[in-house]
């Protein structure tokens, strides 16, 4: 949206917009099913007015300026950071909530173990009467919206409302949203309905708070009938419902039912030394560094990375038989505390301007800070929650799960092919996780399957994405736990299914696992990480180029001692054999883990995931 006409802004050429919002109604375009549906939840939530949003600049400047009026955003000093924007959350509105996330399908079964399921009807009834009359004294929004480039073969399209305009900013920045999107649904279009309410009504004589919430949380998918109702936050993965509730959980569905993947990835486009172009898709567990990745510079020369993606990758069968991958999004929602002009300058570049920032501290110069972007704190600091800030408190200035919202476009390694309406050819998957012990730094899968296998055995550290105890080490299948809209042992069986489909058109993707955390007894990283982490990238390419040998080992193929580039590299032969060290009985002990894991699916767990799980147990034994 705005994000376009502001792009190439000079600092100095800011102004303060200062034109008052006013609703605009549904234009006479409007397709009769969009609104129908609109009455339909406007008789029920009974907002004061209805806006239909067309996604224009003068919008984002009508909205920002009633959040700013309200107290929700503060604008950010334009010297430093032009048309930006800080947002403080409710302090209990600040990560996903999983425990209040729903798949309701039919049948139990469906939605698996790792999901919470509630019975559809009474899913339904509890929603009737908590939306009931919601969104009283408040705007409902209805934001059309397309995930993937509009028009795309390969994109979907939705229709959000909400009673947040900050939902709706974020929306404008994360999705094509608007006029353009709303003119792609005709009569017989396939859309996603996703309802969206803070849960705060206001009374006539109530002065509103800078962040309506409820208490009361719910994150429900309806799988069957592709609907999504959220209630109670504003919070990102619980409230731009594009995102995680439909770009995954309602995709992954459809995605099943129509022969494609809806993943949690990030794609990189990735050109070696000689040009060959190639294509990666990765999946990684939320806050492991995915956006770092996605913009990483690489520290080996003649290498090139450009970034097409940093969370969720749309993997469709081309007709050439070929993988082909989009990124449904066009913006990013990047966890701030650790970015940094030396972790990532890309996204430094990339938030120059045009951006919202949400729970980061402010400093006295009206610019952000947190934790990571400087080694000190600056003076004077307000802290995420608006206090001064007191260093020698041991709390952090920004919230560990603080964001910023920004549009891909913005981004300086942005791919030319990134918004390609027919996606890019994927040559690699990557699976990774936080784990400080057992697992390698890089391993090759023998073969699709036992890429399945290792995509379904992921473990990881969690992390102040979601609520839980952060350090805990939970499973997360293909980093998928929290996102797969269906029974995960039915994903693991499709991502076979899609392999046994593709074998023999052309060829499949190889995938590889990767650690970049891995620790040493003294809790020392044993890999550096970051733009060195384009070394790994470098080998997995030569290994699809055919460049280099690999050895094999009970877990799969792994660099030979000379395989990784290491010219230049601190990193001592110990630690770096240690990187690569599989000791046996750890593996078999995890193996037992998986296994009770794996348990838990029952008859649903594919058989040849069993053979794979029996493979390696006969692998690490005989070695
Ligand atoms: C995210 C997440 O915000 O995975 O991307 O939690
Ligand atoms: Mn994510």
């Amino acid at each position: 949206m705005t994000i376009t006409a502001h792009r190439n802004l000079k600092k100095s050429t800011v102004t303060t917009p200062s034109v008052a919002f006013e609703p605009q109604g549904a234009p006479a375009s409007a397709p009769a099913s969009v609104v129908t549906w609109v009455k339909e939840i406007a008789a029920l939530t009974k907002p004061d007015a209805i806006h239909w949003c067309d996604g224009s600049p003068r919008e984002w400047d009508q909205l920002t300026k009633l959040m700013v009026d309200n107290g929700t955003l503060t604008r950010l000093n334009a010297e430093h950071r032009p048309y930006s924007f800080l947002a403080r959350s409710d302090p209990n509105d600040v990560a996903r909530v999983e425990a209040r996330t729903f798949i309701c399908s039919v049948d139990e079964a469906d939605a698996g173990p790792t999901n919470n399921w509630r019975d559809p009807s009474e899913m339904r009834k509890t929603l009737t009467g908590l939306f009931e009359g919601s969104m009283r004294g408040r705007t409902m929004f209805v934001i059309p919206f397309s995930m993937g480039p509009l028009g795309s073969p390969l994109a979907k399209l939705g229709v959000q409302v909400t009673d947040s305009p900050y939902v709706v900013a974020s929306m404008g920045i994360m999705t094509r949203m608007g006029s353009a999107a709303l003119a792609l649904i005709g009569d017989d279009t396939e859309w996603v309905p996703a309802v969206h309410s803070v849960g705060a009504p206001l009374l006539e004589s109530e002065k509103d708070v800078p962040w309506p919430s409820n208490e009361t949380k719910y994150i429900t998918h309806f799988p069957e009938t592709r609907e999504i109702w959220s209630f109670g936050s504003a919070y990102g993965g619980n409230a731009l419902l594009a995102k995680k509730s439909f770009a995954l959980r309602i995709a992954s569905v459809i995605a099943r039912d129509e022969g494609w993947l809806a993943e949690h990835m990030l794609i990189l486009k990735v050109t070696n030394p000689r040009g060959r172009v190639f294509h990666l898709a990765a999946a990684f567990p939320s806050a492991c560094g995915k956006t770092n990745l996605a913009m990483l510079k690489p520290s080996i020369p003649g290498w090139k990375v450009e970034t097409i993606g940093d969370d969720i990758a749309w993997l469709r069968p081309g007709a050439d038989g070929r993988l082909r991958a989009i990124n449904p999004e066009a913006g990013f929602f990047g966890v701030a505390p650790g970015t940094s002009a030396q972790t990532n300058s890309t996204a430094i570049d990339t938030i120059w301007g045009n951006t919202i920032f949400t729970n980061v501290a402010l400093r006295e110069d009206g610019d952000v800070w947190w934790e990571g972007l400087t080694d000190k704190a600056p003076d004077n600091l307000t802290d995420w929650q608006g206090n001064p800030y007191d260093p020698a408190s041991g709390r952090p200035a920004a919230h560990p799960n603080s964001r910023f919202t920004v549009a891909a476009s913005q981004c300086p390694t942005i791919a030319d092919t990134w918004d390609d309406p027919n996606g890019v050819v994927i040559d690699a998957i990557i699976f990774g996780g936080r784990r400080r012990s057992n697992v390698p730094l890089v391993v090759e899968a023998r073969d699709w399957n036992h890429g399945v296998f290792m995509g379904a055995n992921i473990s990881s550290e969690r992390t102040a994405a979601a609520e839980g105890t952060v350090g805990e080490l939970r499973r997360d299948p293909f980093a998928m736990m929290p996102f797969c809209g269906y029974n995960m042992a039915d994903h693991w069986a499709h991502w076979l299914k899609i392999g046994d489909n593709l074998r023999g058109t052309a060829s499949l993707p190889r995938i590889f696992q990767v650690n970049w955390f891995r620790r040493g007894d003294d809790g020392r990283f044993l890999w550096p990480g970051f733009a060195e982490n384009s070394r790994v990238l470098a080998w997995i390419l030569e290994r699809v180029d055919g460049q280099v040998a690999a050895d094999e080992t009970p877990i799969g193929l792994v660099p030979t001692p000379t395989g990784i580039d290491r010219a230049g590299l601190e990193i001592t032969d110990e630690d770096f054999t240690e990187l690569f060290e599989i000791d046996n009985a750890k593996w078999l002990d995890e193996l037992d883990d998986t296994e009770k894991f794996f348990s838990r699916f029952g008859d649903r767990l594919p058989e040849e995931i069993v053979n794979q799980l029996d493979t390696a147990r006969e692998k690490l034994r005989a070695r």
